[in-house]
């Protein structure tokens, strides 16, 4: 696929202030990308410098194959959904939709077919005369969605459009949206701080942390390679577990000696010090073995499909918690209890490991 949309070296400033360091980035045609990251890392300001709703400080953006980076918004081609609906509450949903095609001299019958086409698509046909009040949140969004389509852009940017709405609304929307996109094939870039929906939306997901690009990757590969400790620990749960490498094929965990998995024996150093990063899913419980962890339980929450075990390291009260999400069935059978010694085996292609953030702490206060 080509690249539609292209960033080079974007830096945007507010004073003193830098929001966005070195951006640079390409958006195939037709992809659906989802800018994830923390409230106030830039998320917000990269999409409104893509639009060119905030001039960039240096750096150069282009689109389809031409540099837009000084071209005001009006010249370049996207349709926008915000967060706050931000549709005009005296016109109905029709002319809502209809004032943005006038404006760019359709006429009068080409503006009906197309309303009517656009209010078809998002199923709001029959409240075409209704005016934004009496409509509800998602049915709001689907008329600015109507709206930022119905000149048929190149490009959809939406920033945080189902934030404002409530869980099952939210889910309902987050697929039309995604089928509605795959059906245009239009280039789709979404700003949002929610992981689950980016996992779940995104063909690629560029996760930002004050002002820069911590990873680009699809889901799963964000998910199962976070290539940060940011990351690992933004996007889904993760356990940090502190072990100390003895040689290249043996590490220490708490009280026990384990094997260095495969991946991991670059940073097998000896004496050095790295946290694990382990899913929850990832963890379970066993009989006590060569390839075991020893933990004691702290505290076990029924979430219904299953239970969330919260450990420590044995005989490491100091140590982070542990989660295990043992499946329900799986509880049952365990039979696990409050202040027991347990013993968790690790489903080690799935380990990842980072510095270990005692150590940073102490270069920190060293300097
Ligand atoms: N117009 C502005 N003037 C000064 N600072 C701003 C302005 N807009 C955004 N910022 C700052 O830039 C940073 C990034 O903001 P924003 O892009 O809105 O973050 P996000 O959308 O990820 O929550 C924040 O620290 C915010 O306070
Ligand atoms: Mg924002």
């Amino acid at each position: 696929m080509q690249t539609y949309l292209r960033l080079e070296n974007v830096v945007k400033q507010f004073g003193q202030f830098t929001a966005l360091q070195q951006i640079s980035l390409s958006i195939k045609q037709g992809e659906f990308v989802c800018f994830l990251g923390p409230s106030g890392c830039g998320k917000t300001t990269l999409l409104r410098s893509i639009a060119g709703l905030e001039p960039v400080t240096s750096g150069c953006i282009f689109q389809a194959g031409v540099e837009t980076t000084h071209l005001p918004p009006e010249k370049r081609d996207f349709g926008i959904v915000f967060q706050s609906y931000a549709l005009f509450p005296n016109l109905s949903v029709r002319d809502n939709i209809a004032i943005g095609l006038q404006n760019k001299g359709f006429t009068n019958i080409e503006c009906i077919n197309l309303v009517d086409k656009w209010l078809e698509i998002v199923g709001l046909l029959s409240e075409a005369n209704k005016y934004p009040n009496k409509l509800s949140g998602g049915q709001q969004q689907r008329v600015a969605l109507a709206r930022a389509l119905a000149l048929s852009p190149g490009l959809l940017l939406l920033d945080e459009p189902l934030s404002a709405l409530d869980a099952k609304v939210r889910s309902h929307l987050r697929e039309e949206i995604c089928q509605l996109q795959r059906k245009l094939g239009i280039t789709t870039v979404m700003v949002t701080h929610d992981q689950e929906e980016a996992l779940a939306m995104a063909d690629r997901i560029v996760v930002m942390n004050n002002g820069v690009i911590e990873q680009i990757g699809t889901p799963q590969e964000i998910y199962e390679k976070p290539a940060s400790r940011f990351v690992a620990d933004f996007v889904g749960t993760t356990n940090f577990i502190s072990v100390s490498m003895i040689n290249q094929h043996l590490m220490r965990i708490g009280e026990d000696l384990l094997t260095v998995p495969e991946q991991l024996q670059d940073l097998a150093i000896s004496g050095c010090i790295v946290d694990l990063a382990i899913r929850p899913e990832s963890l379970y419980f066993c009989e006590k073995g060569k390839e075991t962890i020893s933990v004691n339980i702290e505290f076990i929450e029924f979430q219904g499909a299953y239970c969330q075990v919260e450990c420590k390291l044995w005989g490491d009260l100091s140590a982070h918690s542990i989660y295990v999400n043992v499946p329900i069935r799986e509880a049952r059978k365990l039979n696990l209890m409050v202040q027991q010694t347990r013993y968790l085996a690790m489903d080690i292609t799935h380990i990842n490991a980072y510095p270990s953030e005692k150590i940073m702490l102490k270069s920190v206060v060293a300097t």
